[in-house]
């Protein structure tokens, strides 16, 4: 089955890629790296042709209010459109745990958009919730400005 992962070279994408080719499926990453922009629409037609599933995990290169926003709200309605345009059957999401529940923070409210757009496309879907992975700890506590980060022994 053809499976366009996009996002296909950052962190969660690579590994995917590699692992849907070794359970034997055509995986195509795409992203900027790869000639594909889901933000402009470059590439997307052509990469989607003859794909089944699109699985999306790509994500805004900026964390600024106004741009990730702009990235999953636009990124997101042009990926459903050349899908479904490709005849696509199934939009797979990355999302996070919580997302609904952490509205005040800007990076939230655009996954928030990202799954309303996903779950009103009409195009069947399935939205996946992960806790953040273990290489996110290190931003995490670049993060904190004061003193050492504690981490919860349970
Ligand atoms: N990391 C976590 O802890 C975690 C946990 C739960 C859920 N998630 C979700 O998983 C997703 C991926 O996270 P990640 O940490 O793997 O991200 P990442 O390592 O930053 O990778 C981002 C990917 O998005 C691509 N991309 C950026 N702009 C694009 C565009 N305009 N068009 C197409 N692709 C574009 C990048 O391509 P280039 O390489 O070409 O720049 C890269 O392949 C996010 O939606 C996030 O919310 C992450």
């Amino acid at each position: 089955m053809k499976i366009v992962v996009i996002g296909g070279t950052g962190l969660i994408g690579s590994k995917l890629v590699e692992k849907l080719k070794a359970h034997g499926h055509e995986a195509v990453p795409a992203a900027p790296h790869t000639g594909v922009n889901t933000l402009t629409g470059e590439g997307l037609a052509e990469v989607l042709r003859d794909a089944t599933v699109v699985v999306d995990v790509s994500n805004s290169p900026s964390f600024a209010d106004d741009a990730v926003m702009e990235f999953f709200r636009t990124s997101t309605t042009n990926l459903l459109k050349a899908a479904s345009e490709a005849g696509v059957t199934h939009h797979v999401a990355l999302s996070v745990v919580g997302t609904e529940r952490l509205q005040e923070s800007g990076y939230f409210r655009a996954k928030r958009v990202q799954e309303e757009l996903i779950k009103e496309s009409g195009m069947p879907y399935s939205i996946v919730h992960a806790t953040q992975f273990f290489e996110f700890m290190k931003g995490i506590a670049d993060l904190s400005t004061e003193g050492t980060p504690s981490v919860s022994p349970r």
